[in-house]
């Protein structure tokens, strides 16, 4: 398990969704060098993808030498979210969209000892999490629609980051903003600007020619652009 995201540092999650599914293992070692590998599970209802369910995720975990980031996609997380925790995800996201009791669950996943994240849609406003921060360890803030790889940033998604930042600062909170989504070179350093500080990225690095190279200049470019 890994120790709490801490707002001072920035962390690159590569998702492994155009990963080479044949291969996870050797998908997984390209990425060695990253904080956490992202795994997107898609339940083809919440979105019209299908992934990955609970017990891959826990082969996952198995196998891979960093921490492991589940973003749930599926429909009824206060009911399927828990499985994650159990198959040793170091952190769950779930979609406030698909949670009736957001904070019941994030309880849940915390007494799990698993790190509990909150996603958003990009048209899902920040106002109503706004006085429940302190219940998460991560927010996810979707700079594309969910569902796929390698769709181009929403820019439109910049002045969310910088509210929630603010709001996490005046409230003296220590919560992580992650973004996911069309993060790259071209756009890292706006996100980080903005106030995130976890950058999933995943065509950016599978697409790269070498992977390592690709998260170590990802990584420096998020460090020199620190919002605080
Ligand atoms: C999209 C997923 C992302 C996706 C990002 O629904 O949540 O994690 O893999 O892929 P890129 O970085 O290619 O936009
Ligand atoms: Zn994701």
């Amino acid at each position: 398990m890994n120790a709490a995201y801490s707002t001072d540092d920035h962390y690159i999650h590569p998702s492994i969704l155009n990963a080479d599914f044949m291969d996870i293992g050797g998908e997984l070692d390209k990425i060695a060098t990253a904080d956490s590998v992202h795994v997107d599970v898609m339940d083809n209802h919440f979105v019209p993808n299908l992934t990955f369910g609970p017990s891959m995720v826990s082969q996952i975990v198995e196998r891979s030498s960093i921490g492991v980031d589940a973003h749930l996609m599926i429909a009824d997380a206060d009911r399927e979210a828990p499985a994650y925790a159990e198959a040793g995800a170091d952190s769950v996201t779930f979609h406030l969209e698909a949670a009736g009791a957001p904070i019941k669950l994030a309880r849940d996943l915390r007494r799990k000892n698993t790190q509990a994240g909150v996603a958003l849609r990009p048209a899902t406003p920040i106002g109503p999490l706004l006085d429940v921060l302190g219940e998460f360890d991560l927010l996810l803030l979707m700079t594309v629609e969910p569902g796929f790889g390698g769709q181009s940033f929403l820019t439109s998604m910049l002045p969310k980051i910088r509210r929630a930042r603010r709001a996490i600062s005046e409230a003296n909170l220590e919560l992580s903003i992650q973004v996911d989504g069309g993060v790259s070179r071209e756009t890292i350093e706006r996100c980080a600007e903005a106030g995130a500080n976890v950058f999933v990225a995943g065509s950016a690095i599978y697409r790269a020619q070498d992977a390592a190279e690709e998260i170590s200049a990802l990584r420096d470019l998020a460090r020199a652009h620190t919002a605080h």
